[in-house]
């Protein structure tokens, strides 16, 4: 079964709305009509709509890094799936590591999270990882079962074939410490099982399960070669055009 790479940036905490503006008129030029690779910009909140407005007509998809449950109400601080909806976003990072340990966020509550995303039509891409203790325990595998079960549960078959899954090993992200290709594609593969479990054999060849953590040119080519690899959540990255358009060249010539 053959999937389409996704490269996916996310910019975080990074880029005011003009500087995101430049930065996706960079890739607009560059990769803008390119179709061999899925690609994804996830501006903050604040650059969305600027963003926006430089996609139209260019083959880069729109995502948030984090959406409330609810469609609307008494959420102080908080944007709705609808809301992404409405500034044409298509998919939404969901369980990030940094959500999860900076602010609280449990498995029940980015199931809530999941499930309202794909009611509304919007792709989530679901993280999942261990921390360097979990790993160094031999905990990896349940940690990343857990995650992937408790933020899947009620999801439908028919909605499975719009996840996409990334699997970000904690002590990974930012740190300049990439995992192996076989520690990545040996969690990969388990991933996939789970899915094959869960949605059956078809479906779960259809979804994507990108690979998040210090990904750069320079590692990508081996990490996309996996067979279970398809594609990378990129955070560092994905701040400089260069760097990111590297990325969607190496998921190219991977596919
Ligand atoms: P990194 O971040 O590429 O800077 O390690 C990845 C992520 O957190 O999604």
């Amino acid at each position: 079964m053959s999937r389409k790479k996704l490269i996916a940036g996310n910019w975080k905490m990074n880029k005011n709305s003009a500087e995101a503006v430049a930065l996706v008129a960079e890739l607009v030029a560059v990769a803008g009509k390119q179709t061999d690779v899925e690609v994804v910009v996830c501006p903050p909140f604040t650059a969305l709509e600027g963003v926006a407005a430089k996609l139209e007509g260019a083959e880069i998809r729109l995502g948030a890094q984090n959406m409330h449950p609810e469609k609307s109400g008494a959420y102080t601080g908080e944007i709705s799936a609808e809301m992404l909806r409405a500034l044409h976003a298509t998919h939404v990072i969901l369980g990030h590591s940094e959500r999860r340990t900076y602010f609280g966020e449990t498995d029940a509550f980015i199931n809530k999270k999941t499930l309202a995303a794909l009611k509304a039509e919007l792709r989530p891409i679901l993280c999942v990882g261990e921390t360097l203790a979990e790993r160094e325990g031999n905990q990896t595998l349940k940690v990343v079962q857990t995650q992937i079960e408790a933020g899947l549960d009620g999801v439908t078959k028919e909605q499975a074939a719009q996840l996409v899954i990334a699997y970000e090993p904690v002590w990974a992200i930012g740190t300049g410490k990439v995992a192996t290709t076989a520690q990545a594609q040996e969690v990969h593969a388990f991933i996939r099982g789970l899915l094959v479990r869960l949605f059956g054999e078809s479906v779960a060849g259809k979804i994507r399960i990108l690979y998040g953590g210090s990904m750069k040119p320079s590692n990508a080519p081996e990490l996309l070669a996996q067979p279970d690899i398809d594609g990378g959540l990129i955070g560092g990255a994905s701040l400089e055009a260069r760097s990111f358009l590297e990325l969607i060249t190496a998921a190219a010539a991977a596919k």
